[in-house]
């Protein structure tokens, strides 16, 4: 029998519930996948707590959008994919579970040498974090700025910027300088003083500024840094963006994302498959819990784990 995590009252993590769940059957242009590893997003603490506003729980609601695992069903009209593939996926309507119905244009084979939890700290981080840069076309000539630079979006931006060109200062904890050190950004400590060590570390100037951390010290220092408006983005403060003047994506924005937006956040998954098989683009991973403990996962997020998060089931 398959089992899912849900939920039926917005609250703490407690409110998050294994239940048994009909074996999924894929149906046309779908897959079955049994789930090796879901990943762990800020999103889904922030709507299960009910801090991001959402739609009525009308039912039980599924959670999570990211995962790695095992074909196990191919439905009618399925080319490419056959049952024993290892696959990761994205936008799935409820990872957090041991089986799950995919439609194939979420799904991608894993090269090897990719695991499960690699795959499963895939999908939102790093679609954010590339289809923010290319909003912004940061490339070669380009002091990037990072707020949020040891986090996973903040990563995922710190390494493709690296490897298209760009300088990246990138913020963190003082524990944390070493990671984003390591991608190839220059680390900087947020907190106090944040705008001086951001002008020391790049005397030249800062060109575009993506905010992932969502503080008011970020918004505020990202003001002071750089004039042009239209390449500071926020990922985090979209309901805040518009009085402030600066760009959003998602992260709260009324704004939905474009048509060409939603592509590059789809782009960036194979881009990112090909980077990692090649080991050209690293993920950290972090703590992994039992599906069953949903609720310690969602906590070890919100209390700012290092590294991906994962639901192992
Ligand atoms: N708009 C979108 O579509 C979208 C998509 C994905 C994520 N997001 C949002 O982006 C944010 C980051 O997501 P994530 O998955 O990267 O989370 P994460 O892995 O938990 O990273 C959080 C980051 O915030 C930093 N941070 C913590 N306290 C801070 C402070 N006081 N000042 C500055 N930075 C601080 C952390 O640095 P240390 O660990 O070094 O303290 C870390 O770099 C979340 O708010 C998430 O909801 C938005």
């Amino acid at each position: 029998m398959a089992h899912a995590i849900v939920y039926s009252e917005f609250g703490g993590p407690e409110v998050l519930t294994l239940t048994e769940i009909p074996d999924p059957v894929p149906g046309s242009g779908e897959v079955a996948v049994r789930v090796e590893a879901a990943g762990v997003n800020p999103i889904e603490w922030k709507v299960r707590s009910g801090l991001r506003p959402s739609g009525p729980l009308t039912a039980p609601r599924r959670v999570g959008a990211d995962l790695g695992g095992v074909v196990t069903a191919v439905g009618p009209d399925v080319d490419g994919f056959r049952v024993g593939d290892r696959v990761v996926a994205l936008g799935v309507h409820g990872a957090y579970a041991t089986d799950v119905v995919v439609p194939v244009d979420k799904a991608h084979v894993l090269p090897a040498g990719v695991s499960a939890a690699e795959a499963a700290a895939l999908g939102i981080p790093i679609g954010t974090a590339y289809q923010a840069l290319r909003s912004l076309d940061v490339g070669a000539g380009d002091t990037l700025l990072v707020h949020g630079g040891s986090g996973a979006v903040g990563q995922a931006l710190i390494q493709f910027a690296v490897l298209w060109g760009a300088t990246v200062v990138a913020t963190s904890s003082e524990r944390r300088a070493g990671r984003v050190r390591a991608l190839g950004a220059i680390p900087v400590a947020y907190g106090d003083g944040l705008t001086d060590r951001v002008r020391e570390a790049a005397p030249q100037g800062v060109t575009a500024i993506i905010d992932a951390a969502g503080t008011d010290e970020a918004l505020q220092a990202s003001l002071e840094l750089l004039v042009d408006k239209r390449r500071i983005a926020t990922l985090v403060r979209g309901r805040d963006a518009a009085g402030l003047g600066i760009r959003a994506f998602s992260g709260g924005s009324p704004e939905p994302l474009t048509a060409q937006q939603l592509a590059w956040r789809a782009e960036a998954v194979p881009v990112a498959l090909a980077l990692l098989a090649a080991q050209a683009f690293s993920v950290e991973l972090g703590p992994s819990f039992p599906l069953a403990e949903a609720g310690r996962a969602q906590d070890a997020v919100f209390q700012g784990a290092d590294g991906k998060v994962v639901l192992v089931p």
